[in-house]
């Protein structure tokens, strides 16, 4: 009999404005028919902080969700892990934050910046911990705002990404059918660049001279980043298939990172997947980084496309470089 980690819950925070790519036309070098035949996108949501909308307002309504689905209080949690690039404040930590607000004073809670791949890398976390029966009940967010990391004039980043969060709540099983089945994480920072904020933090501080606001947003090599994320998602989905004997046609839903519907149809292809058997979501919300997972997860279960018994696998990438993998049986 071993411990392991089951889901018991899941939430979403959206902010409430949606943007078309119309109106990314009226300021933007761009076109609507670009965007859907490159990435697919068709809207995205963006946060307004003058309406209370930013990280910390999103995951806490993701919680809120996910523990009312989970039948649990804020007060049974012992862990809180956020993936998050874009915290409202960097101390303290959104973690913290809605440890407070949750009243989950028993809980240790803290942030991970693992970007697009921050979900994927506390539910990694979590798992262990589990495994060696030290918490019982986790929650897991990831969420961003990422509205206010885009440069606006760049037309290259502008039309990929979304604000949103997502929240699972984990609970510690020894039912060995209905369990995270592994978790895979990895990293290349010799790629750092490819994807990168360069200035606003340690190395290029606001106050020194040298500082440029328009640096201290995300700049993307994105043709060379597409390569690598379909060749490292894939490869991470082989290898943890591959570890548990599993074939892809055993699997009920393959959930990829929602960046752009050419890498998912990539990896699909890649992996010969019945694309019936894609979640997409990417259409709706462009890129929300850490955010894809867990909504997706969301909405999947909420919708009944998943149920319980389901094999689900997912894969990731994101920037630092950081990608990873996870077998869940529901
Ligand atoms: O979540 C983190 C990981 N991030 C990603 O996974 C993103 C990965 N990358 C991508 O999704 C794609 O590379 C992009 C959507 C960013 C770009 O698509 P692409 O097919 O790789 O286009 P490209 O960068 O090769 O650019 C093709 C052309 C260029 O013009 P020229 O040089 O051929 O004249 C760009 O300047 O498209 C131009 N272009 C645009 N045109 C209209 C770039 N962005 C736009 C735009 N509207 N928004």
């Amino acid at each position: 009999m071993s411990f392991g980690t089951k889901i018991i819950g899941t939430g979403s925070g959206l902010p409430s404005r949606v943007m078309h790519n119309a109106e990314l036309e009226t300021f933007l070098d761009t076109s609507d028919e670009w965007i859907r035949t490159r990435t697919g996108i068709e809207t995205r949501r963006i946060a307004n902080p003058e309406k209370g909308e930013t990280s910390f307002t999103m995951a806490r309504q993701a919680a809120e969700q996910a523990l009312e689905m989970a039948g649990r209080k804020g007060s049974d949690l012992d862990a809180i892990i956020v993936g998050t690039i874009t915290p409202d404040t960097v101390m303290p930590n959104t973690a913290n934050q809605l440890q407070a607000v949750l009243g989950a004073s028993r809980a240790f809670s803290f942030d991970l910046q693992a970007a697009c791949s921050g979900f994927a890398y506390g539910m990694s976390i979590i798992d262990q911990y589990m495994r060696l029966g030290t918490i019982r009940t986790a929650l897991v967010i990831g969420v961003e705002t990422l509205s206010t990391l885009v440069d606006w004039r760049d037309r290259s980043t502008a039309v990929l990404f979304g604000d949103a969060a997502g929240a699972v709540v984990f609970e510690r099983t020894e039912d060995p059918d209905h369990r995270v089945i592994d978790t895979r994480i990895f990293s290349d920072g010799r790629l750092g660049e490819l994807l990168c904020i360069p200035h606003g933090f340690g190395k290029v501080p606001p106050y020194r001279p040298e500082y440029q606001l328009h640096m201290h947003k995300i700049k993307m090599r994105g043709n060379e980043v597409f390569k690598v994320a379909v060749r490292n998602m894939v490869d991470a989905s082989k290898k943890i298939m591959q570890a548990h004997k599993i074939s892809k046609d055993d699997i009920d839903l393959f959930i990829f990172h929602q960046a752009n519907l050419r890498i998912i149809d990539s990896c699909a292809e890649s992996l010969n997947i019945d694309k019936r058997k894609l979640w997409l979501n990417v259409q709706k919300y462009g890129n929300t980084s850490a955010a894809t997972l867990p909504v997706s997860l969301d909405e999947a279960w909420r919708s009944g496309t998943v149920k319980q018994g389901d094999l689900i696998l997912m894969a990731t990438f994101g920037g630092g470089l950081t990608w990873a993998s996870a077998l869940i049986r529901l």
